[in-house]
């Protein structure tokens, strides 16, 4: 449904997007990370034929973009980032001048205008001024009208941005909804919202992809992930310490908490740990300690974030003349 294809966009000396280049199926939602100024608005932008690439094609639902843009934005919802609006209209009377220019008109416009009311909570604002909406209504306001022609393929700017927790909670099950049956690209700085949205994520950084995959893929490609978190009562912390120490399969044993009588930490597997813990927990049995947590851990995404695109900076930072 969208395919995007070594994707590059320079605004004078800036490469702001970098080669980029993914697709989106129908019932995927694709989540889009990275840092500030990665590039991630100026890529979709281009996907929503707004801006111009500089080099690479976008194809939607097989029409060039570039080539044939208004048959692409037929198909495509778009939620810009900072909600664009006409303050002095009210939201109703939006939504029906939103359903014109996507050529809707009598009860189906009527039909699509009170549909995306409901579906984006806005039944108590509907005859309001938008100029005299809160934040939260004014962005819901925006995905309301990205959603109204029912596109099939919708790509969101921020779409939780500003919203409170119950509502960023709603909007999420109705991307994930949504989701089942469109194409759906979404950005966030909301790291658990890929897990509870997404069935991909790429993460860019500087304009470049860094990576590509399933939620629990990229996890599972933390630092962290494998580790066995253990809470132990009834051996002194050295003495779990050295005993764990000592298992094969241990890379090395991390404390966070420890006393005469209990030990708190992680176990980091090396080489060769398949099976880490279960002798983790055999040794625990064996010399009789209670086992008040063992955990194996599945990664963070925060830290696979952290790992890809905070190690970028410093490189980038390393890299720089000494002022
Ligand atoms: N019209 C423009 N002219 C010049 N530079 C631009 C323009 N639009 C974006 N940029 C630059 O391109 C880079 C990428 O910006 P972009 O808005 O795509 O980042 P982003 O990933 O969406 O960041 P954020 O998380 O802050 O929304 C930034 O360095 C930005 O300053
Ligand atoms: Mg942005």
């Amino acid at each position: 449904m969208i395919e995007v294809k070594n994707l590059s966009k320079r605004f004078g000396p800036k490469l702001a997007v970098d080669n980029v280049s993914f697709s989106v199926e129908r019932g995927e939602v694709l989540g889009f990370l990275g840092p500030n100024g990665a590039g991630k608005s100026t890529t979709m932008r281009m996907v929503t034929g707004y801006l111009p690439p500089s080099a690479g094609s976008v194809s939607i639902a097989g029409v060039d973009a570039v080539g044939s843009p208004i048959e692409a934005k037929r198909k495509i919802g778009y939620l810009p980032e900072s909600a664009p609006l006409y303050a002095d209209m009210s939201v109703s009377a939006f939504l029906r001048f939103v359903a014109e220019l996507r050529g809707l008109s009598g009860a189906e416009k009527q039909r699509a205008v009170d549909k995306s009311i409901e579906t984006c909570f806005l039944q108590p604002v509907r005859q309001q001024s938008i100029d005299t909406l809160s934040k939260g209504y004014r962005h819901r306001t925006c995905l309301a009208q990205s959603i109204l022609h029912d596109p099939e393929i919708l790509i969101l700017d921020e779409p939780t941005d500003g919203l409170d927790p119950n509502q960023k909670q709603e909007v999420r099950n109705l991307i994930k909804r949504m989701g089942e049956e469109k194409a759906i690209l979404f950005s966030t700085h909301i790291l658990e919202e890929v897990d509870a949205a997404c069935t991909r994520a790429i993460i860019i950084d500087q304009g470049r992809v860094v990576a590509d995959g399933t939620p629990d893929e990229l996890k599972a490609r933390s630092k962290g992930a494998g580790r066995i978190t253990l809470r132990i009562s009834g051996a002194s912390g050295a003495d779990a310490r050295v005993a764990l120490e000592a298992l094969s399969g241990v890379k090395e044993v991390l404390e966070t908490s420890s006393g005469e009588t209990s030990f708190a930490g992680q176990v980091v597997p090396g080489k060769a740990a398949a099976g880490l813990s279960e002798t983790v927990f055999n040794l625990c049995k064996d010399r009789g300690w209670v086992i008040e947590e063992l955990r194996v851990e599945e990664g963070r995404l925060d830290d696979m974030f952290r790992e890809l695109t905070v190690a970028d900076t410093k490189l980038a930072d390393a890299g720089r003349p000494a002022a």
